[in-house]
């Protein structure tokens, strides 16, 4: 959602700060802002609406001077994305400013009790709520921690902050509740604070992740934790693996097609040390439940949001088909509020790029007060779903920038292929059948690279359509969920309106909307329902739809029928949905491209939901 970055140390702080919001605009990127604090004490704040360059070009000439400062980019939620509603808040007298991610749920009471005391707000957010509060709670003589503590006590609702202030110079206090917060540890007496690794690693890899309820202080001396509750904490130092460049385009024009060409790395990534071919079997070195209690699973509940769920469907096809486990697949946040039926040798299973979304965490939660064990395929490293499962799969396929999700979608299937071959093997599925699955696991990335080669076939495929006004994406089985992916994809970063059907339930409703205006992709690989689809093909030429096949063979029923075809190698049904993925990917990007529109950071979209 919005990204927080702080810095204390021996450089100027702008630039750092700056390159950190650089890091997290995928974030957020509706309005900027940042303080620094100068060396004799005093804060400057530069605030401004649109993205990050409005605020680089207004510090470009003055840029505010001092070695401690907080930043910040917004993903408005409460109020416009106006210079007035952008972060840093700061209070009456400009000598405390704060930063926020995240949603104060009673700021409406606090705010009544404010302005009967006298404050005046000069923004539509809950945020300033907070800085007003912790002005009005300070009391002569006391630390800025103690005075956020303090303030923190009468707040309800989710946050990572920061806060900085010239009663108490030449300090950071961060808090986290539910909003992602870590603290990045330099050498030298460098600290800096930060919504996700991105924002630190120009400095340190070495962070120290808040758990909900903790404070951490940096100041010129040192840095530490306390707990609002239970106080003096002290939480482990981890090392970030990953390196500035996969955070970096590396040549490519847009991160988004950055991630598009790394998936035969990422995927080769999330197979890397878990194939044992001989034994046909997956070796799950996280999964570190006893094979007894794996026995007693006898449903697996999987939730997850946006593309992630979408993972979670092809999950409830995977697990069943190869595994014989009954799945249900659960949007998180309706989950979370509905008093779901959960019994006992139930495993529920979140799935999560971030690991942080808050509607999957907080279903995630809810499954843990009924007593079940829970799982986590996350691709986040340290993320708070990674930290809260009882066990799990990381993804390995590095950070994702772009906002819509591409690289973790296709690794986030293949995790599912490993586990449901892993607990398949335990049950029914034989070593021949794991031999097959491992063997095609095994060519999976050259076929993706063969894909996309492919890349101008689609980007003339886009030239053509790009000017449509909707499209229609359609598929069966192990294709249903491509489909919804696929349509999904095209609305979130070219804007054209696009539906995603089970092939057959087209024909209770959405063929009215056939004519010949309409582009129709069907996701056709030559799998068990391949014939079914030529027909449901059929009723879309009768009525003059526009088709684009995505085949897996030479598919001749569908030449001179169909108005495009775009073949992808053949491999198991169970992992065709990999190779049918990425011409859908390239499609959404090229008529992104075509359209004019901004494919890393598509309008009102945010990377991490971090709010309900
Ligand atoms: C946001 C992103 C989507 C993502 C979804 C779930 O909406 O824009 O790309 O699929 O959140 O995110 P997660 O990190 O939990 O996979």
């Amino acid at each position: 959602m919005c990204g927080i970055v702080g810095y204390l140390g021996y450089r100027e702080a702008a630039p750092v700060l700056i390159e950190g919001l650089r890091r997290l605009e995928y974030r957020g990127y509706d309005s900027a802002g940042i303080s620094v604090m100068s060396d004799d004490g005093a804060l400057q704040t530069v605030r401004r609406a649109g993205k990050l360059a409005e605020l680089e070009g207004a510090i470009a000439q003055h840029p505010p001077r001092g070695r401690v400062g907080i930043a910040h980019t917004r993903w408005a939620t409460h109020g416009p994305p106006t210079e007035a509603n952008a972060h840093p808040h700061t209070n009456e007298t400009g000598d405390i400013t704060l930063i926020h991610n995240g949603i104060i749920e009673n700021a409406g009471v606090l705010k009544q009790k404010l302005l009967e005391l006298g404050y005046t707000f000069t923004s539509d957010t809950d945020t300033e709520v907070v800085v007003h509060l912790i002005d009005h709670l300070w009391v002569q003589g006391a630390s800025l921690e103690q005075s956020v503590a303090e303030a923190l006590s009468q707040v309800e609702g989710a946050y990572g902050l920061a806060v900085v202030s010239t009663r108490d110079p030449f300090k950071i206090v961060v808090a986290r509740n539910g909003s992602p917060l870590l603290l990045g540890i330099g050498s030298d007496g460098e600290l800096m604070a930060g919504s996700d690794a991105a924002a630190v690693v120009g400095i340190t890899r070495d962070v120290v992740y808040l758990d909900d309820g903790d404070v951490g202080v940096l100041d010129r001396t040192a840095y530490r934790t306390f707990h609002l509750e239970r106080g003096s904490v002290r939480r482990q130092v981890h090392q970030v693996t990953w390196d500035l460049e996969s955070i970096e385009k590396g040549g490519y024009e847009h991160f988004m097609l950055k991630e598009i060409h790394e998936q035969p790395q990422s995927l080769r990534d999330v197979m890397r040390g878990r194939l044992l071919p001989e034994d046909g079997v997956a070796r799950l070195g996280g999964i570190t439940v006893s094979d007894a209690d794996l026995s007693k699973v006898e449903r697996i509940t999987i939730m997850a949001c946006g593309t992630s769920w979408h993972a979670g469907l092809l999950g409830e096809y995977l697990l069943e088909d190869l595994a014989r486990i009954p799945v249900d697949v659960q949007y998180a946040s309706e989950f979370r509020y509905k008093n779901p039926v959960i019994e006992d040798n139930t495993l529920v299973l979140a799935i999560s790029q971030s690991g942080e979304t808050a509607d999957t965490l907080a279903a995630l939660r809810e499954a843990k007060r009924r007593g079940v064990r829970t799982m986590g395929i996350v691709n986040t490293v340290g993320s708070t779903i990674a930290r809260e499962t009882d066990f799990g799969m990381h993804l390995h396929a590095g950070p994702e920038i772009g906002v819509a999700s591409t690289k973790a979608f296709t690794s986030q299937i293949v995790a599912l292929v490993l586990f449901s071959l892993y607990m398949g093997r335990r049950r029914n599925l034989s070593v021949l059948e794991g031999r097959e699955l491992v063997a095609a696991l095994e060519r999976l990335p050259d076929q993706v690279d063969e894909i996309l080669a492919q890349t101008d076939d689609i980007r003339a495929l886009a030239d053509e359509y790009f000017d449509a006004r909707n499209f229609l994406y359609l598929g069966r089985g192990y294709q249903f969920p491509v489909a919804l992916e696929g349509a999904l994809k095209l609305k979130e970063v070219s804007y054209i309106h696009a539906e995603g059907y089970p092939a057959a339930e087209m024909k209770h409703g959405p063929i009215a909307l056939i004519d010949d205006d309409m582009p129709v992709v069907f996701l056709a690989p030559r799998d068990a329902v391949y014939g079914k689809v030529v027909s449901n093909i059929e009723e879309v030429k009768a009525r003059h739809g526009r088709v684009i096949a995505i085949v897996s063979d030479e598919a001749p029923e569908l030449v001179g029928k169909v108005d495009h075809i775009v073949r992808v190698p053949h491999t198991v049904p169970a992992l065709l949905p990999v190779l049918t993925t990425i011409p859908l990917q390239l499609l959404a990007y090229h008529a992104a491209i075509l359209r004019g529109c901004d494919v890393d950071q598509p309008r009102n979209l945010a990377k991490s939901v971090t709010v309900e």
